[in-house]
């Protein structure tokens, strides 16, 4: 996620490159993490010295895994709070990790959470941000410009980034599950697997761009598509019964109630 970020700000040269420095865990992942980056970024790994001097950078996007966030809360003695302004702008991609955690390992930050999701790897997605009370208005263009080649921008309140995490980041999942089983009713119903697999995805963008292109609501789709005792309307009637619609609400819900208890586990 660090390098889909990072990569289009360098191809744009928002940044120049020699002032790019990245932390990995493992100096095995040092050659993955270059790899297609300009040359004149460095990485090292966690375990390099010269890592401390990258943590005290003024602009920090840190995107380990949530499970990861434990070690680098160890490193909050390297971070003086000191009276400087603006304050050193610390992004978090992390799932579930709160602005107060944040503040937490970070002293002496401005913090920012963001929430992009998968489509940001194609520069389509969505990036939901919060950040502290005292965030500049300067830092707030730094982030939005950081986040504006990969996504649209949406600025929440810290607790509506679960249900907006639970919609767009865990949704290419929903998404990608609901196309799958619509290439499997394909093949069950006598087309070929890759035939279908592609039907079903281009199914899936054509009704998004439909929808997008021509401001539909959804049930304008639906009843668009559905004609009298016809086959669509069969097919609804059995999606009803079998409670798609229901299954989805309740794992929106779901997953935003997880993306909470995350947080209060990790914080506590
Ligand atoms: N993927 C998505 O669609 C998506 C969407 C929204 C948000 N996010 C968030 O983005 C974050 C990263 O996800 P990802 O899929 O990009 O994970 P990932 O590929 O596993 O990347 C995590 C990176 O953190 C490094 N790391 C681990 N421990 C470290 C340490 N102590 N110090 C410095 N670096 C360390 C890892 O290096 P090693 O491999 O060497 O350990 C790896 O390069 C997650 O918190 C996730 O919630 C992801």
């Amino acid at each position: 996620m660090a390098k889909a970020i990072v990569s289009p700000l360098l191809e744009r040269g928002e940044y120049n490159p020699e002032n790019v420095l990245g932390i990995v865990g493992k100096s095995s992942s040092i050659e993955p993490a270059l790899n297609d980056l300009p040359k004149a970024v460095k990485v090292v790994s966690s375990e390099d010295s010269f890592s401390r001097e990258i943590w005290n950078a003024p602009l920090k996007i840190l995107a380990v895994k949530p499970q990861q966030f434990s070690k680098i809360k160890e490193l909050d003695s390297i971070f003086q709070s000191k009276d400087d302004f603006p304050k050193p702008l610390l992004i978090s991609v992390l799932a579930g990790i709160t602005l107060k955690s944040l503040n937490k390992a970070f002293p002496g930050h401005t913090c920012v959470r963001a929430v992009p999701n998968a489509p940001s790897l194609v520069s389509q997605g969505l990036t939901g941000l919060a950040w502290d009370d005292d965030i500049t208005l300067d830092q707030k263009k730094v982030v939005r410009k950081i986040f504006e080649p990969i996504s649209e921008i949406y600025e929440l309140e810290e607790q509506k980034l679960d249900p907006f995490l639970a919609l767009t980041s865990s949704g290419p999942a929903y998404l990608a599950l609901v196309v799958e089983a619509m290439a499997d009713g394909a093949v069950a119903a006598g087309l070929p697997r890759q035939l279908s697999n592609q039907l079903a995805h281009k199914t899936l963008s054509g009704t998004a761009s439909l929808l997008r292109e021509k401001s539909l609501h959804p049930a304008e789709v639906k009843d668009m598509v559905a004609s009298p005792a016809g086959t669509t309307i069969s097919a609804l009637r059995h999606l009803e019964l079998a409670g798609l619609r229901s299954a989805l609400i309740e794992a929106i819900v779901l997953a935003a109630q997880k993306s909470r208890q995350l947080a209060e586990e990790i914080s506590s």
